[in-house]
Parts: structure tokens; C-alpha cells; sequence
């Protein structure tokens, strides 16, 4: 079935699909060794740094067919990438999908991650009929020690709903405690101004 690939316009950002012009804003991404170490994925940190945007890119820049929503967080004037944000698994589990983000090194400070997120939010809680997926249930997890994230997911409405031990596992086999956090359907929203 997959997802209609969507755009979505939201203060001076745009989240929409990747495309293969993305390539020089992602392989500045995954030169970052946070990126790397949290959120890029075992895939990538196997190939060479040379080759680790494009492969990053590939299963993704179709994600849409295979029920992952992944989106480019762009400038909306300049349409140059600065974050990713994505909802993966989509309705894997029934009405639920997971969320995953990040900010290039040079676009953040801004709490750019925390308003794509919420934008996010809001169209997957949107009804099919108005646009969005209808779900119900957005969860996320990330280690405890990536205290920027976990401020992240709090501000876009993420409530921490527990800790799940040893839950992360780095490429060198290091494993981290991480915080489960969700928001709901019927959650309230964030603050309006995030
Ligand atoms: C997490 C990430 C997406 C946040 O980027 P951003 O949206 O630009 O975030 P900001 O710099 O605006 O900071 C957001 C909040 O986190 C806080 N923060 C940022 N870095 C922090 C750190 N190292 N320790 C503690 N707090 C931190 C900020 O003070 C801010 O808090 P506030 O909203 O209460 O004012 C970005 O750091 C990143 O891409 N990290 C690597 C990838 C990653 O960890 N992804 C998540 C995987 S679970």
C-alpha cells in the first residue's frame, strides 16, 4: 500500500520528501559524530564515510513505499536540507508509527527539531480524509545520555513514559539505558510557540 509522499509548511521550514539533490546537505550530516553515533544506523557507519550520504539516501528517498514518512526538514525560502525527521513502521503496529530526528551540526540552536517534530505530529494525528495518517499513538526512544534529545521530544509533546535499560546499543557494542517517550492523538499540543 505505502504513503502518499507529503509536504508540510511550517514557520520558515518545509518538511518534504528527500530527493537525491540532498546529497551535499546529508553528507555534512553524516560527518557529525552525534548523528552518527544516534540516529544514522548500523547501515551506514558500515560503509565508508565517503559513500555514507548516498547509502543513507537510498532506502529512504523511497521510504514513502514501505510505510516510512521520511521527511527532509529544508529551509522553505533556500529548499536546502538542515534535519530529518522521520516516522517509521507506520501502522506496523496498528494506528502507531516511531519517530527518529536530526539537525545538521550548522542548523542548530534553533529548537528546529522540536517544531519539525510537532508539525509531524500534528499531520500523522490528522484524519486520511483531511490529508494525514490517523494515528494514534507517535513513540520515540533515545539514550538517557543524549539529554538534547530528551529535550527535544518533551518540548514537541513527548511524554517520558519510562526507561528501558540497556535498550540502545552503540556500532562499538556500548549499550545505554534509553528513555521511551510517546504522544497521543488526544495528547495536548505543545506549547503554540515552541
Ligand atoms: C537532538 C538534536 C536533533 C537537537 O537539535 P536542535 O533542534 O537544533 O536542538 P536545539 O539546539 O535547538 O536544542 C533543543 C533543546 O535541547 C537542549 N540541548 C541541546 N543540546 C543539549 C545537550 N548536549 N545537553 C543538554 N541539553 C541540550 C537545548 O538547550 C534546547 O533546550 P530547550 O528547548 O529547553 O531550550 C541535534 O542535537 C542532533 O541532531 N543530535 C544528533 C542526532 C540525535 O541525537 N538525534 C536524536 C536521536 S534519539
Amino acid at each position: 500500500m505505502g504513503l502518499k509522499p507529503t509536504r508540510i509548511e511550517v514557520d520558515e521550514l518545509v518538511l518534504r520528501p528527500l530527493v537525491a539533490g540532498d546529497e551535499a546537505a546529508v553528507a555534512t550530516a553524516m560527518a557529525d559524530p552525534d548523528i552518527l553515533r544516534w540516529t544514522a544506523g548500523s547501515a551506514v557507519l558500515r560503509v565508508p564515510a565517503d559513500r555514507r550520504a548516498v547509502k543513507w539516501l537510498e532506502s529512504r528517498i523511497d521510504g514513502w513505499s514501505r510505510n516510512n514518512a521520511v521527511f527532509a526538514v529544508a529551509d522553505a525560502a533556500t529548499d536546502v536540507l538542515l534535519g530529518s525527521v522521520t516516522l517509521r513502521d507506520v501502522n506496523r503496529v496498528p494506528d502507531q508509527a516511531v519517530v527518529a530526528y536530526w539537525v545538521s551540526p550548522a542548523a542548530r540552536g534553533r529548537r528546529l527539531a522540536a517544531r519539525a517534530l510537532d508539525a509531524a505530529a500534528r499531520w500523522a494525528f490528522t484524519s486520511p480524509g483531511d490529508g494525514g495518517l490517523g494515528l494514534h499513538r507517535l513513540s520515540l526512544d533515545h539514550a538517557l545520555v543524549n539529554e538534547g534529545s530528551c529535550r527535544v521530544a518533551i518540548r514537541a509533546g513527548f511524554l517520558l513514559e519510562g526507561t528501558m535499560r540497556d535498550y540502545y546499543v552503540e556500532a562499538d557494542g556500548r549499550r545505554h539505558d534509553s528513555h521511551l517517550h510517546a504522544r497521543l492523538a488526544p495528547d495536548p499540543r505543545p506549547a503554540e510557540r515552541l
